[in-house]
């Protein structure tokens, strides 16, 4: 009845992580993000199982490839996504699902991650970011 899966649980644990904001990992953080007071992907990353970590290039390949390239290299007027760290690229994905417009054309973002959780947020940071 409760057959353990591996990424369901391990997506349990993000959601936690990112609700409680107080039990991640810190030991290993390379990217923390200075006026987010959530746990970085960095650490969030650093709570997951081995198995489970390529989980975000299963989110980036899904929701983010079409538009940013499979390398993160920027589509036509889509940017590259460079030179951010994990923590960084996570606090912009949350900014543009909370609406909050930082760019020249913040409407694709919006949309392309309104339907996300927290977690698939922070495994595409954690695949995509520095
Ligand atoms: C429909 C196309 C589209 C999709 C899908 C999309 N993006 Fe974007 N993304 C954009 C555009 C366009 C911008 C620039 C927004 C602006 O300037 O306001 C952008 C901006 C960004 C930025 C900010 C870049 C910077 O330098 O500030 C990040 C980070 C980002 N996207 C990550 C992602 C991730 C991660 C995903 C998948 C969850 C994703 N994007 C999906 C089109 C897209």
């Amino acid at each position: 009845m409760m057959k353990p899966a591996p990424l369901a649980a391990s997506l349990s644990l993000l959601t936690a992580l990112v609700a409680c904001g107080k039990d991640a990992p810190s030991g290993t953080e390379r990217a923390a993000a200075p006026a987010s007071t959530a746990p970085g992907p960095a650490d969030i990353l650093a709570a997951l199982p081995h198995d489970t970590r390529p989980y975000g290039l299963d989110v980036y390949t899904a929701k983010c490839a079409s538009c940013h390239g499979d390398l993160g290299q920027g589509v036509a007027t889509n940017p590259a996504l460079k030179g951010m760290t994990r923590a960084a690229m996570y606090q912009k994905l949350l900014d543009y699902r909370a609406g909050k417009a930082q760019g020249a054309q913040p409407a694709a973002m919006a949309k392309a991650v309104a339907g996300l959780s927290d977690a698939e947020l922070a495994a595409a940071s954690v695949y995509a970011g520095e």
